[in-house]
């Protein structure tokens, strides 16, 4: 029997009759209401569920959400605007409530309380307080450089860190997480709540400042709940974890994919440096070919790729000279825009020197996005990239186990 077919209604009980008198309500209410998303609705002329290869610059995914593949798009959304007007961040991709999901600075949706917690966190993400805690990243680079030496002594490993999580909408998250990751990731997060309020309370272990610290002595003056200082917390492990790794691991696996400029990366830094010891945060800074590498990697292999959503405002607003009606859901599609032919020549290539020849429209690539919820996270992950893959190459020679791995 087909679900949904003749047979499915054919006794009178009770369930068959509700599930009739529910289908012809949905039908009644939903067939002018799709009538009017399809044809009538302010953005029914993009095209449905195309993709932006097919279609172009601008394409209608959902029944109110466009995403723009084009440079130009990135300031209108999400730079400060000439005309003064802000599109925010969308409620309901950045959810929040009173426990788990308290609001944090990513999430934070009102323009005014999220200066007030970026101001918070500003200082720890300073480039200075970031030079404070470069012997922490050096202690993980060394830790790392030993897990691969103790490992490759027993056989090929596996360089790959980066865990993709994939981006499933809010609303069917609950439903499609196993009952125990959610258990455990509401435990995580109560533990993690217990552990700060012990930090508070007990004072902290060592001398070293980290970025809960700032948020420690603002907490009062910005009423910040157990809940926020948890969930602050908790996003800044996210948004650098993940993000951090994927990029590394996109790194080392095209530099593999190309010996000639994994050839050219590794004189770089072994002519540079005389050992892996020597390269610092300041030092790594000047290792322009490794710099050209991972803006490479940013674009060909985008830590975030898809469209980071933003609410038009009150009384609509023009993206890229196009009108787009307030209320509506629109982005940047991060993969689209850095695999536009229209910006960078043959996008599906891995080719560094791009960077330097500068005939790409090399401002269509941002990784961070930008304007006032660009990522505060930017500074730090240049130093542990730059260091970690320039102390890494030092150490190391690579190459793939599997060479035709894609
Ligand atoms: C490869 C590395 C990274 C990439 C590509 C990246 C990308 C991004 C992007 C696209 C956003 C904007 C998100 C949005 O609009 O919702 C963002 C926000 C943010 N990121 Fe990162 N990130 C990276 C690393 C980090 C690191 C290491 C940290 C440090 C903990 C960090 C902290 C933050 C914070 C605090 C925000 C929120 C900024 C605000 O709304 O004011 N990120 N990041």
């Amino acid at each position: 029997m087909e679900f949904g077919g003749p047979c499915w209604l054919i006794h009178g009980s009770i369930t068959s009759r509700f599930a009739i008198y529910s289908i012809g309500l949905a039908t009644v209410a939903y067939v002018p209401y799709l009538t009017w998303l399809i044809w009538f609705h302010p953005l029914s002329r993009f095209p449905v569920k195309a993709l932006h290869g097919k279609y172009g610059d601008v394409v209608r995914w959902a029944p109110n959400e466009l995403s723009f593949a084009c440079a130009d798009a990135w300031k209108d959304i999400y730079d400060r605007r000439k005309d003064g007007k802000v599109l925010t961040k969308d409620p309901v991709w950045y959810r929040k409530d009173a426990t788990m999901r308290a609001e944090h600075i990513v999430n934070a949706d009102d323009p005014a309380r999220h200066a007030e917690i970026h101001k918070m966190m500003a200082y720890a993400f300073s480039a200075k307080a970031l030079l404070e805690q470069e012997d922490l990243i050096l202690q993980y680079t060394g830790q790392l450089g030993e897990a691969i030496k103790e490992q490759s002594a027993r056989g090929p490993i596996n360089l790959d860190a980066a865990i993709w999580t994939l981006p499933i909408v809010p609303y069917f998250q609950y439903w499609l997480t196993p009952k125990a990751v959610r258990e455990g990731g509401a435990r995580y997060a109560m533990e993690s709540k217990e552990d700060i309020l012990r930090g508070e309370r007990d004072g902290p272990k060592s001398d070293r400042i980290d970025f809960v610290s700032y948020i420690l002595k603002k907490r009062q003056e910005l009423n910040i709940t157990d809940s926020q200082l948890a969930a602050h917390s908790n996003a800044l492990i996210v948004a650098g974890s993940e993000t951090s790794a994927t990029v590394l691991s996109g790194l080392f696996f095209y530099l593999c994919k190309h010996p000639d400029v994994y050839a050219k990366r590794k004189k770089e830094v072994r002519s540079d440096f005389t050992s892996a010891d020597e390269i610092m945060a300041k030092g790594a800074e000047g290792l322009s070919y490794l710099t050209a590498c991972t803006n490479e990697t940013f674009r060909i292999y985008p830590p975030i790729p898809i469209a980071m959503p933003r609410v038009t405002p009150k009384g609509s607003c023009t993206i890229t000279g196009c009108f787009v009606p307030e209320g509506t859901v629109i982005g940047v599609y991060v993969w689209s825009v850095t695999h536009n032919p229209e910006n960078f020549n043959d996008p599906d290539a891995f080719h560094p020197e791009r960077w330097f020849e500068k005939s790409d429209n090399l401002d269509a690539s941002n990784p961070f996005l930008m304007g006032p919820r660009m990522c505060m996270g930017i500074n730090m992950t240049w130093i542990e990239v730059r260091v970690m893959a320039a102390q890494i190459a030092h150490m190391f020679d690579f190459e793939l186990e599997d060479k035709t791995f894609d």
